[in-house]
């Protein structure tokens, strides 16, 4: 089998609770850090990694998904008419080829595990990468393309992983590592969703991962587990036991957690920080916004 990744899933079908009211009509994934939709920072993380083929487990309400992929003829029109090169330029990184983009729908939300067992058909027999896109990862090299090259050298599964602070490790899939040779790490043991006392590292898997497709044999069973979700840290668990080949890897970046509000700010500060044409002014805002001890706004975002 080959070791060379070019599909990728991404499971997009969450309600996005946590940005109710605005997440009640528009996906979390498009939701912008400054003007570009979450989604599209993974997309550009995978086109780099190598992947060149998108399956988008999505559910109802997500419309909005597809049309950011797809072509919008009378916009492009009117860029094209007003002269407004810079947007249509712009407008490129939402092309996608023919036949590149698949949507499945998961008719019930059991779970992280179900969602991605749902492209299961289209995945077929080789390895595969799954994509988190709340997960926002800055790096210098793709935090996936660091993950691809490492692959290539020990094939089997592979997840990404960090450090998180011990008090939040029940938010997590927790690896229980047993060597590490540079920044990979042969894992001997997983769990989701640990109690800190029952976690057995503060080392959590973030949403990148390279899967063999036994993994999707793993989840036929259906087995439910934390949350009484079908999870997909179980089914990467049980290749530990069957063929020993599950390997975390410390990525090189800044990881952002857009499915958190504090995150998702921290985010838009950031990457508003790094953009010049926004920068002047926004350093100037923060710092005088500070300086006088950030005054509330009347207006709350309750
Ligand atoms: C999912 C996974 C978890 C992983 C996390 C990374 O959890 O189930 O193992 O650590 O993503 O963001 P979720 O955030 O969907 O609850």
């Amino acid at each position: 089998m080959t070791n060379r990744v070019t599909k990728a899933v991404l499971p997009v079908a969450g309600f996005g609770t946590r940005f109710l009211p605005a997440t009640k009509s528009v996906p979390k994934e498009i939701m912008p850090l400054v003007d570009r939709p979450l989604v599209q920072y993974a997309i550009d993380e995978a086109r780099a990694a190598g992947i060149t083929e998108f399956i988008f487990v999505t559910s109802r309400g997500k419309s909005a998904l597809e049309d950011y992929f797809d072509s919008a003829p009378e916009l492009e029109k009117a860029l094209h008419d007003g002269k407004k090169h810079h947007l249509i330029e712009a407008l490129k990184q939402t092309d996608m080829d023919s036949g590149a983009v698949a949507y499945i729908r998961q008719q019930e939300r059991r779970g992280l595990g179900h969602a991605v067992w749902c492209a299961r058909r289209l995945i077929g027999d080789e390895p595969f990468a799954v994509i988190l896109p709340d997960d926002v990862i800055d790096a210098d090299k793709p935090c996936l393309q660091q993950m691809v090259e490492a692959y290539a050298e020990h094939g089997g599964n592979m997840v990404a992983a960090m450090e998180v602070e011990h008090s939040r490790v029940s938010s997590y899939g927790i690896l229980d590592v047993k060597s590490e040779s540079g920044a990979s790490m042969k894992v001997q043991g997983m769990v989701e969703k640990p109690q800190p006392e029952d976690a057995p590292s503060d080392l959590a898997v973030i949403g990148r991962y390279i899967l063999s497709p036994q993994i999707l044999r793993n989840l036929d069973t259906m087995d439910s587990g934390a949350g009484g979700e079908i999870q997909l840290t179980d089914a990467i668990a049980a290749e530990i036991e069957k063929n020993d080949n599950v390997y975390a890897y410390r990525f090189q970046g800044r990881r952002f957690d857009c499915g958190s509000k504090s995150g998702y700010l921290q985010a838009t500060v950031a990457f508003g920080m790094a953009r010049d044409d926004l920068r002047p002014e926004f350093v100037e805002f923060l710092r005088s916004y500070l300086e006088n001890d950030a005054p509330k706004p009347a207006i709350r975002a309750v």
